[in-house]
């Protein structure tokens, strides 16, 4: 089975936005999930320059499924629905 891919935003909009949390994020997920995910923390998506979407960073991508506002909650939700 294909591990899930996580994206996390390193970018300085996400970071600032609550995304600076990241680290104990990867390590929920990966104690979590262990050999089902893959994770890798990447620069910014751009996503924070458009129209409106400022408020709502930190984004992580599941897979290419954008989440905005990131938490924990949010991308085990996402997860789970892949799995
Ligand atoms: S800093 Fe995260 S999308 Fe731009």
């Amino acid at each position: 089975m294909a591990k899930i891919k996580i994206q996390i935003c390193n970018g300085t909009t996400c970071f600032v936005m609550g995304g600076g949390n990241q680290q104990a994020l990867s390590e929920i997920l990966k104690n979590k999930y262990q050999d089902k995910i893959e994770i890798e923390a990447v620069r910014c998506f751009e996503l924070c320059s458009q129209k409106d979407a400022f408020s709502k960073a930190p984004f992580v991508k599941v897979d290419e499924q954008v989440i905005d506002q990131a938490n924990i909650e949010k991308i085990t939700k996402a997860i789970e629905e892949k799995l």
